[in-house]
């Protein structure tokens, strides 16, 4: 069973940017990429749990504040220490200019 939750207008993320996004006790990365796509992943770094919406966007690539820890947010990849577990990633949709994400339900 899937489940969309509305995000935030799409003009509220520059492209290559990310914001944090927060949901019933769960937090998000919310990414636009520089071809104007939206990807969702878990909001905090596997490393120790860093909030990476604070870290640095470049083309497919979030780097997380504390270490430089790097992934690849459209898949979620780590890609190398001190980051070797997956981000977690969440399908999204626009619509209306409105950014969806979907919430995996079991
Ligand atoms: S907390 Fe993210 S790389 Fe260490």
């Amino acid at each position: 069973m899937s489940n969309w939750i509305e995000v935030c207008p799409l003009d509220e993320i520059d492209e290559e940017d990310v914001i944090p996004f927060n949901h019933s006790e769960q937090t998000f990365a919310i990414y636009r990429c520089p071809e104007g796509e939206v990807f969702a992943t878990s909001g905090l770094c596997t490393h120790e749990r860093i909030h990476l919406a604070d870290g640095l966007v470049m083309n497919e690539i979030i780097e997380c504040p504390k270490h430089n820890g790097r992934f690849n947010y459209k898949n979620g990849q780590a890609l190398g220490a001190p980051v070797c577990e997956h981000l977690k990633t969440f399908n999204t949709k626009v619509e209306n200019d409105v950014i969806y994400l979907e919430l995996n339900t079991q």
